[in-house]
């Protein structure tokens, strides 16, 4: 099959267009002809390698997909060739909890392999496209915004990297419960999209200082200032500013640290907001089967930046890690089945 490959860890070059053996299927997999794969910052981080992940090499990145059953493994009962799907990324099993795109080989290819447990019936009204947005970005997005981080109507939320995957998506959910949000982004075009999607506020912060935008716009801490909710998966540089936007027992969700995952940190902030810092890791099924009814009956659409063919896979990714886009960008791939 065709896929997007590295041999070994590293910057851009290391990722390479080429043939590569489909691996042989085993019991309880499931062969899917991959139709459309959503990119993630994830991915730079697989291709990069991350201190405590060991990937396979050669490894191949892409832990979104959706498309259709192309073969089915001994034991496989519930799924037919040609059935439409989406793949849930995360499966676990021997005790451990493995993910494609990561521990396992992922969809920047023509064909990937998982197990049936992972597949998810796609309706004829969800596109490929759509569906393969949902996961890792927006699954995650839901379970930060919603479960861990109980966003309701009122709440104000500052959003650090909206623009991106997750970003996107905590601004789409934080609108559907009712709350204000204050969207951050690093060029004045990317705000000018946030504020299409519905942004109330929007911060560049390559030009404004937010913490000083938070003072200007919302008071001193003891005055009421401040926000009720902080998104911030950036981590690094932004991590002790973030610290100073939370108003008075308001919540700072985190799920990333695309800039550094070890920043200074500042913890008189922490105390004197008594604020309530909330990880938040991945999703549950249940987070993946709401996105998707909602994704069918039109209340939520993913923000699709541009569509790319699989030969031209090497150069998206590369788009995505310089931050030249908005929202998700999502490879196609054509295997015959
Ligand atoms: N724990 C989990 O389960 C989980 C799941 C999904 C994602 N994550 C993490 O969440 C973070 C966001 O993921 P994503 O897929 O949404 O990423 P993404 O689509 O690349 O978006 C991230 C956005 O952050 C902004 N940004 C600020 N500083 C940056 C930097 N130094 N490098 C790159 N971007 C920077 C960029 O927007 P501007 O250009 O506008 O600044 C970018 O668009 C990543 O760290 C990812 O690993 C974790």
């Amino acid at each position: 099959m065709k896929a997007i490959v590295f041999n070994e860890h590293g910057p851009i070059d290391v990722l390479k267009y080429r043939d590569i053996e489909e691996p042989v299927l085993q019991p309880d997999q499931v062969r899917v002809a991959v139709r459309s794969c959503s990119l993630n910052y994830h991915d730079v981080f697989t291709r990069q390698g991350m201190p405590g992940i060991k990937v396979p090499l050669p490894g191949i990145p892409g832990c979104d997909c959706a498309g259709v059953v192309a073969e089915v493994g001994d034991g496989v009962r519930d799924w037919s060739r040609g059935d439409r799907i989406l793949v849930d990324p995360v499966t676990y099993h021997d005790g451990k909890m493995w993910m494609i795109g990561d521990t396992l080989w992922g969809a920047y290819a023509e064909f990937v392999v998982v197990r049936a447990e992972q597949l998810i019936a796609l309706p004829d009204d969800v596109s490929f496209d759509d569906a393969s947005c949902l996961p890792v970005a927006y699954g995650t997005a839901h379970r930060m915004m919603l479960t861990r981080g109980e966003v309701t109507a009122g709440d104000s939320v500052l959003i650090l990297g909206a623009s991106g995957g997750v970003g996107t998506s905590a601004l789409l959910l934080a609108k559907m419960r009712g709350a204000s949000v204050i969207a951050a982004a690093g060029t004045d075009e990317k705000c000018d999209q946030l504020r299409s999607l519905g942004a109330d506020e929007t911060i560049n912060y390559s030009t404004t200082d937010f913490v000083k935008y938070c003072r200007e716009h919302t008071g001193s801490l003891f005055g009421g200032g401040g926000y009720d909710v902080v998104v911030n998966f950036t981590g690094g540089d932004t991590w002790a500013s973030s610290l100073r936007c939370v108003k008075l027992g308001g919540r700072l969700l985190t799920c990333g640290a695309t800039a550094g995952f070890d920043p200074p940190t500042d913890l008189r902030f922490i105390w004197t907001a008594e604020m309530d810092i909330r990880g938040s890791n991945g999703w549950k099924r249940s987070d993946l089967d709401q996105l998707l009814e909602l994704t069918r009956t039109g209340e939520f659409s993913p923000v699709i930046d541009s569509r790319v063919a699989l030969e031209d896979g090497i150069a998206a990714h590369q788009a995505l890690e310089e931050r030249r886009f908005f929202g998700k960008i999502v490879i196609n791939a054509d295997a015959s089945v």
